[in-house]
């Protein structure tokens, strides 16, 4: 099979300094022999001709990446350092020391990223969607030979093998430059592991890798489902339920971006961030939306990047019943209008304290009540999952919601992927309640 065979020439054996031409000679030769790094598997492994009592793994890859293990044994006798985190294209440090009958040795190892620099794929990213693919996309690089054939790679435990891409997406030159998934591996594996590497007949081509990807961060979710508004005479009580996710996740994980427009004379638009919940609810005050208003939402993971936003939820209409809109009915939505800035201008300063209350508290992860409804004070009402809110009981007026035709307003945007690479995108007050960065491990 080909996986095999491929897996089978990713073992680049890699030049151990004379070892074996000095070992009968003499008697302080080192132990270490055979040393040889799958760059795949990010595995150095090696083998030790006599007796060692003791023995380090180091890992040095730059910029600023280093880490340190005590090996493993296989089953052949042969030891392993696994070093799953570690990015390799851009090359590595590798050592192996080893004490025996009371003399240190120490193996070194460059690994060097073969071909030359920007021929590798550049600008990659990653998008999970509709619950069961995914989609990859990169770039040739700046340097890549006009006859380049790239080649993507995945896998989510670096124990096993690699699966490559089934579905190659080609650009108009004919080029490799993405790649459709329809199986993915099971939702319980929330890391994935990307390999791009290549040829071509001019010259090697550089692979690029990455750290693991989390899955749960690279999903593009379905549009806020089962939007609902209902009017009780003062104010218009808006419901939706969370999105169906591949992965389990906690609802306050989740994070909505809601949109209120209001048209006519006051015309304005409100965009507010607001974490998931069991229930979800916003509430608008009455006479604030104006006649006419409309609602609609998004939703993303907490920490998906700005290419995650699902697409915006149908434009839905609400507004005041006919009656009651006189002289003070206008005053009252110039307050109601400065209230909700007000409540948006709260909630982006409880959104900011809260991020930089995250950064120095990084939370324990998957804890429920870590947010405990506290950012929306004002405006969020809790209740029982079953029941209305308080003030909701006998209403009769809820108000048909209508559907807007998916014209402009109910249209997706353009979307970006989510990207493996830093989105420099991600500014703006209002944005960091959703997209505040996780605190690395
Ligand atoms: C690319 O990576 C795969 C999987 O690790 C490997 O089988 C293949 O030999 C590599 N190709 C090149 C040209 O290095
Ligand atoms: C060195 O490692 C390779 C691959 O793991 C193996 O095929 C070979 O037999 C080893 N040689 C020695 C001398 O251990
Ligand atoms: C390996 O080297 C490191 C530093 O170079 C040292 O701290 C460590 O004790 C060594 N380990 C062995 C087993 O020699
Ligand atoms: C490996 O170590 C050498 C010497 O310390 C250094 O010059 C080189 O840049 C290192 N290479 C990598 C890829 O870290
Ligand atoms: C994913 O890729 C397939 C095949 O290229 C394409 O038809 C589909 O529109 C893409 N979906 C997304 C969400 O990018
Ligand atoms: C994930 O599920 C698959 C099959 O359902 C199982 O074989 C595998 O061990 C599971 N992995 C983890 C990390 O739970
Ligand atoms: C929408 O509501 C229906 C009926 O209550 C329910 O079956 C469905 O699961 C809901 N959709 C989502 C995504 O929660
Ligand atoms: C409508 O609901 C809001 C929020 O739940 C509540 O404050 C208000 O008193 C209710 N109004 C009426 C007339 O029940």
């Amino acid at each position: 099979m080909a996986t095999s065979l491929g897996f089978l020439s990713l073992l680049v054996l890699v030049t151990s300094t004379g070892c074996e031409d000095a070992a009968s000679a003499q008697e302080n030769v080192s132990p270490i022999t055979n040393v040889t790094l799958d760059p795949r598997k990010k595995m150095l492994a090696w083998a030790c001709r006599r007796t060692v009592s003791q023995q380090e793994c180091t890992i040095d890859t730059p910029p600023d990446y280093s880490a340190w293990q005590t090996p493993q044994v296989s089953a052949d006798g042969t030891y392993f350092c696994v070093f799953p985190n570690a990015v390799l294209h851009r090359g590595a440090n590798l050592t192996v020391n080893a004490t025996a009958n009371g003399d240190a040795f120490k193996h070194e190892l460059a690994f060097e990223n073969a071909g030359p620099e920007g021929s590798a794929a550049v600008g990659f990213s990653c998008l999970i969607y509709s619950l069961h693919f995914m989609n990859c996309s990169w770039e040739p690089g700046p340097a890549a030979p006009a006859d380049v054939r790239y080649r993507l790679f995945t896998w989510t435990d670096p124990r096993e093998d690699e699966v490559e891409c089934p579905y190659y997406v080609v650009d108009a030159d004919g080029v490799r430059v993405g790649c459709h998934f329809d199986k993915l591996a099971p939702p319980n594996q929330t890391d994935y592991f990307f390999l791009v590497n290549g040829t071509s007949e001019q010259t090697a081509v550089q692979f690029v890798d990455f750290k693991p990807l989390q899955a749960m961060r690279m999903e593009k979710y379905g549009p806020p489902a089962n939007i609902t508004i209902q009017y009780n005479g003062s104010c218009h009580l808006i419901q939706w339920d969370n999105p169906e996710t591949r992965f389990e996740i906690a609802s306050h994980m989740l994070c909505y971006e809601l949109e209120i427009q209001s048209e006519g004379s006051s015309a304005r638009r409100d965009r507010v961030s607001q974490r998931g919940d069991d229930r979800n609810a916003y509430v608008v005050p009455g006479p604030a939306a104006g006649a006419q208003s409309t609602f609609r939402a998004r939703v993303k993971h907490k920490y998906g990047r700005p290419g995650t936003w699902s697409t915006w939820s149908p434009t839905l209409r609400f507004g005041v019943p006919e009656q009651g809109f006189g002289g003070p009915g206008v005053v009252q939505a110039s307050l109601a209008v400065s209230f909700a800035a007000l409540l948006t201008t709260a909630l982006m300063l409880l959104c900011a304290r809260f991020s930089l209350r995250r950064k120095l508290f990084p939370p324990v992860p998957q804890v429920k009540t870590e947010l405990g409804g506290s950012l929306m004070p004002g405006l969020q009402v809790s209740w029982d999952k079953d029941s209305l809110p308080p003030g909701w009981e006998e209403s009769e007026d809820i108000l048909t919601v209508e559907d807007t035709p998916s014209g402009a307003r109910g249209q997706a945007e353009p979307e970006r992927p989510a990207s493996a690479v830093d989105d420099p995108e991600n500014t703006g007050p209002e944005r960091r309640a959703c997209e505040e960065k996780e605190v690395p491990a």
